[in-house]
């Protein structure tokens, strides 16, 4: 572009002003005009020095001069505007062909999620005392001790406590754990509730077991309670019968062996017949069952009438109350439900293995 002396004859500030008319026409796009425009119209552009240099002209000079600048300026200015509009309509025009939607394409699919097995489990269990109108309780995963052991009559020296089964938290002394079931539930329910009390506590525990097809470090468990006046063994049966057909269906069984537990008195093992064979397999003649190796029956979890020391631990008066309990694992119930091999399916979050039980209703 011409260097522009403002005393200079007219022509010189013509040419300049053409060259900057020709370049805005031939700029090809948005992107290049813009880049134009610092020679064309910014401050160190020729009209920019052309009227700078307007204050060294004598008077009557300088008006004249001022003038054509002007009309110089407000010239490319205007080709300037003029360009940009036709340049954004040419792009505007472009841009709604080239990204036009195609309304018929055919959209790509997200892949639907699934819920987990442990928690379709887990909430058809609620459901089913749910319906019995009970509630449902929740208890911390970083429990106490007191909570976990203490209040539920563990001795001090209770093999339970080691290290070798519970997962104690840092710092030692710290007094928690992970908690090892859903037993201390029972305390903290006790504790915070009115009585009578009919609750169910689903939730994940935790045990120093290395890991392995039957063994996992973190596992699901369901707990109950029912404290009331007049509490007897009979209640904690027919609950457990009525529970076993909600879950597994009509005819369904369960069968009690004597056992023992700090937290109930008396105790026993939970045991749920067979939902493959139906106790079948373990009769005469019967067929053999992969399910429960011909038992006839599966153990799901430990029960019992609380242990009026529990009572006494949560304030609650063993004079006149009474209550059962019980806990059960929903993995190996799942297991068995469904003939998973692996414990360590239920915890990997490998959705392959996740996804169909998620379909289910
Ligand atoms: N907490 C026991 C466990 O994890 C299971 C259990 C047994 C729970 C008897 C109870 C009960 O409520 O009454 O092995």
């Amino acid at each position: 572009m011409h260097a522009l002396d403002p005393a200079s004859p007219a022509g010189a500030l013509d040419a300049a002003r053409d060259d900057a008319l020709a370049a805005i026409a031939a700029a090809a796009d948005l992107d290049a005009l813009v880049a134009l425009r610092p020679a064309v119209l910014g401050d160190r552009s020729p009209v920019a020095l052309a009227r700078r240099g307007l204050g060294s002209l004598p008077g009557p000079d300088r008006a004249e001069a001022g003038r054509r600048v002007n009309a110089v300026v407000t010239a490319l200015t205007a080709a300037y505007d003029a360009r940009r509009a036709v340049l954004q309509d040419e792009r505007d025009a472009r841009v709604l062909v080239e990204e036009a939607v195609d309304v018929t394409a055919l959209p790509g699919r997200l892949p639907v999620g699934a819920r987990h097995p442990l928690t379709t489990v887990q909430e058809r269990a609620v459901d089913a005392f749910v319906a019995m109108g009970w509630e449902v309780a929740e208890g911390p995963e970083v429990e106490h001790e007191w909570f976990n052991f203490d209040a539920l009559n563990f001795p001090k020296d209770h093999p339970a406590r080691e290290m070798q089964d519970t997962l104690f938290v840092a710092p030692e002394g710290s007094g928690l754990v992970l908690r090892t079931h859903t037993s201390p539930v029972q305390v903290r329910t006790l504790l915070s509730r009115e009585l009578p009390v009919h609750v169910v506590a689903p939730g994940r525990v935790y045990r120093a077991d290395a890991l392995d097809a039957t063994h996992s470090p973190v596992f699901a468990q369901l707990e109950g309670l029912c404290v009331d006046e007049g509490i007897t063994m009979a209640h904690l049966r027919g609950t457990l019968d009525a529970f076993a057909v909600a879950m597994f269906g009509p005819g369904m069984r369960t069968r009690l062996r004597p056992s023992f537990f700090p937290f109930t008195e008396p105790s026993a093992e939970l045991d749920l017949q067979c939902f493959h064979c139906l106790g079948r397999s373990a009769e005469p003649g019967g067929e053999p069952c992969r399910v429960c190796s011909s038992e006839g029956w599966i153990e799901v979890g430990g029960c019992g009438m609380v242990n009026p020391a529990v009572l006494v631990a949560a304030g609650v008066d063993p004079e006149r109350y009474s209550g059962f309990a019980f806990g059960m694992g929903l993995d190996r119930t799942l297991m068995f439900r469904h003939g998973a091999t692996d414990i360590r399916d239920f915890y990997e979050g490998d959705q392959r293995f996740t996804l169909p039980f998620g379909l289910e209703a």
